[in-house]
């Protein structure tokens, strides 16, 4: 048996190559020996991945891409389909498990410095996943044909509507039509299930292949290339991904699969925040719902938003909001990578920034008051001055020394 099997592998890498790419992405790519739980967040990003486009393709099978069959076709999926109901939970849940993971992934690389030299295009890489991740998540939202799907992606259509000059033009060429109406539905779901996610596939692939070029950062900031075994070139604080970080990371998909089925089966509207009540009613173009707010994983930027009174300033600091964080590696001009050696200074601003960014989030899904809005400014301010100052109480922060080689 073992003699067929290695003669087959030897059979396929005379003609493709297996052990080779075996062996450069995980049997011998050397990763740090320091990840602590921060590290879990990569593979469990490629877990969510596979999972949304393997219930997203089970789900469209019985979807009806049509404003008058949509939202009764989404009805039909949680009642009459055998196990319907769980294929569309599992797909909604993993959208927003999609964006905590998301969210968890990028503040290590904020907090370790893993956009700085010689990260910086892995990161923007990651921006633009990122970036195509909204994109996904909000064309699937309009999928179910609620209320919310609807005036959701009326909000947001209209945004664009404001720019100056080709605001209204672009408008109609997104919608397809004046209105939302079935041609923005039909193409929303094309977009949906195949443009974005091939995307988001190869720009995944890519970001792999960027970072075995560089190599793993660590939680020291430490470039462990630095200081590699004179014999063998393999450096010394690394060991192979597999099977150490392979069968570590299996760790950590099993906490996530704990946590997650606890909200598919037990809330998988999860009060609201994850599939909003509102969506529970068919698109109504003649009643606009009382309130409406994106899901949470938009609401900080929403908040942004509703925080400048003017809608085409409040576009531009919206979109500002994301457009900064891809400048990131050369805003931060600390001599350490690592929050284990930044100062004081960095550190309370991150804090700010986290309350900041969990204020916004919050303020964004509730109904806007004088008082709510004074604070999303105030947020605001905190969320762009944390970045924009950067490079001033960067390079004033005192900083710790460094030590040679990783620490445990
Ligand atoms: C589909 C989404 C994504 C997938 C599948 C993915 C996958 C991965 C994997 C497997 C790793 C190595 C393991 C780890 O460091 O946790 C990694 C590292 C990294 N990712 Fe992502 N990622 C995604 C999105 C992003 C985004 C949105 C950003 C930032 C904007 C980002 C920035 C980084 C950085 C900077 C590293 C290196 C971290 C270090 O070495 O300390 N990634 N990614």
């Amino acid at each position: 048996m073992n003699k067929i099997l290695i003669a087959s592998v030897d059979w396929v890498d005379t003609r493709f190559p297996l052990t080779k790419l075996w062996n450069e992405h995980l049997a011998q790519y050397y990763a740090p020996r320091n990840f602590n739980f921060w590290y879990y967040f990569g593979s469990l990003a490629l877990l969510a991945l596979v999972l949304q486009i393997a219930t997203g393709i089970f789900l469209a099978v019985n979807y009806k891409p049509d404003a008058a069959l949509a939202f009764a076709s989404v009805e039909y999926i949680m009642r009459d389909v055998e196990f319907g109901w769980l294929i569309r939970y599992l797909h909604s849940t993993g959208a927003s498990f999609f964006f905590i993971v998301i969210y968890l992934h990028m503040f290590r690389a904020l907090m370790y410095g893993s956009y700085r030299k010689p990260r910086e295009l892995l990161w923007i890489i990651g921006m633009f996943i990122y970036v195509c991740l909204m994109a996904e998540s909000f064309l699937g939202y309009l999928l179910p044909w609620g209320q919310m799907s609807y005036w959701g992606a009326q909000v947001i259509i209209s945004l664009f509507a404001a720019l100056p000059i080709i605001g209204e033009d672009l408008a109609v060429w997104i919608r397809g039509d004046f209105v939302i109406a079935d041609a923005t539905l039909n193409r929303f779901f094309i977009y949906h299930v195949v443009l974005v996610p091939i995307i988001l596939l190869a720009l995944a692939a890519v970001h792999i292949i960027a970072l075995h070029e560089v190599g793993s950062n660590n939680p020291d900031g430490i470039e462990i290339k630095k200081n590699k075994d004179p014999k063998t070139g393999i450096p010394i604080d690394g060991i192979p991904f597999h099977p150490y970080y392979s069968v570590k990371d299996i760790v950590g998909v099993s906490v996530f699969l704990i946590f997650f089925s606890a909200i598919v089966f037990y809330a998988p509207e999860f009060g609201g925040y994850f599939l909003e009540y509102n969506n529970f009613f068919p698109a109504d173009p003649m009643k606009t719902p009382e309130h409406i707010a994106p899901l949470w994983y938009f609401t900080p930027f929403y908040a942004i938003l509703r925080a400048v009174p003017d809608k085409l300033m409040g576009v531009a600091a919206m979109g500002g909001a994301i457009v900064v964080l891809f400048f990131l590696p050369w805003l931060d001009r600390s001599p350490v990578k690592s929050i284990r050696y930044k100062g004081l200074i960095f550190k309370f601003a991150l804090f700010l920034f986290v309350i900041a960014f969990f204020g916004l989030c919050y303020l964004g899904m509730q109904a806007p008051t004088p008082m709510g809005t004074l604070l999303a400014q105030i947020f605001s301010v905190i969320y762009f001055a944390f970045f924009l100052l950067m490079p001033w109480y960067s390079k004033i922060d005192k900083t710790k020394p460094v030590p040679e080689r990783v620490t445990h």
